[in-house]
């Protein structure tokens, strides 16, 4: 156990100090961005839907043609060595594996080692402003590339979008490109029209969010009206309710987009029916 300010971190085989936990400058990740990540949450000490990162990790490796470096049962058990480590009780782990240490050259390297590092930080609870009155969020254009269904490390996008709606005095940013909307800067989008839940279908202009997939599924076994279709810029507008959603943020409920007050400035009647069963699930754990 140690100091919360010097975790125990994981990197390239060895549980060390964050203080002690250092890498090459030539590292692809530091040079080009060239990595892909996961961020797992871990409720009293039980990592959430981590078969789902997994995969989700495996899916962002294959996309960019890194061999996955361990088992799916060896990430398992160094994410729980990596829990253990530490002292906190709900926490969520960073895991990041990048093209390793080469040459400067865009160019794959012909021998490759990936750099494996994973930490551990507290998970924050909801604070009660957000529970009673919901955050404010601006829509932005969406100017990312068109792979963002892989974790990419490369954020610098969704970093600008993030940076220009909380200088804008707003929490996050909904992201819309062709008239849709897709995501937010750091989440994916519900809304609430007509009583139905709606979120963007999967595909290249999203993150396929492992909160998102269990909102769909506990509202097909709730037999909640929801459907997977592209959300207009209007139906944003007119929505009876907005969320965003996260492992670290669990759903956050929207109740101002660019001025507009969205369900009455409280988050909504079926944003507090369905943070209920989420946090029943974690319960289950
Ligand atoms: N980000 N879309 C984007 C662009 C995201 O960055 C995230 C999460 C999500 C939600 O995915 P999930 O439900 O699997 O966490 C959607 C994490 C939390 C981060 O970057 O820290």
């Amino acid at each position: 156990m140690t100091h919360e300010l010097n975790p125990i971190v994981y990197l390239n085989g060895e549980f060390i100090p964050l203080d002690k936990a250092n890498i090459s400058v030539l590292d692809r990740g530091f040079i080009f961005g060239d990595g892909v990540y996961e961020a797992i949450p871990t409720y009293a000490k039980k990592p959430f839907r981590v078969k789902h990162h997994l995969e989700r990790l495996n899916n962002s490796l294959n996309a960019i043609q890194i061999k996955n470096p361990l088992s799916f049962t060896q990430w398992q058990q160094l994410i729980k060595q990596l829990i253990h480590k530490n002292n906190y009780l709900d926490q969520y782990i960073y895991l990041q594996i990048t093209r390793g240490v080469a040459p400067r050259n865009h160019a794959f390297p012909h021998q490759e080692s990936p750099t494996i590092f994973m930490m551990t930080s507290p998970l924050e609870k909801q604070s009660q402003e957000v529970i009673e009155n919901g955050i404010s969020v601006v829509s932005l254009p969406d100017n990312r590339w068109q792979n963002c269904q892989i974790k990419s490390i490369s954020l610098l996008p969704n970093v600008l979008l993030q940076q220009q709606a909380l200088d804008k005095g707003a929490k996050e940013a909904i992201l819309i490109r062709d008239g849709l909307a897709t995501e937010g800067s750091a989440s994916n989008l519900f809304i609430v029209l007509d009583d139905c839940l709606i979120t963007p279908p999967k595909g290249p202009l999203l993150l396929p969010g492992v909160t998102r997939d269990l909102i769909v599924e506990i509202a097909h076994e709730q037999a909640i009206c929801i459907k997977e279709h592209s959300i207009t810029e209007t139906e944003l507008m007119n929505a009876q309710e907005i969320w965003l959603t996260s492992s670290t943020k669990e759903i956050l409920p929207v109740t101002r987009l660019n001025d507009k007050i969205i369900s009455n400035g409280r988050p909504g009647r079926h944003w507090h029916k369905m943070i209920k069963t989420y946090h029943a699930y974690i319960q289950d754990l």
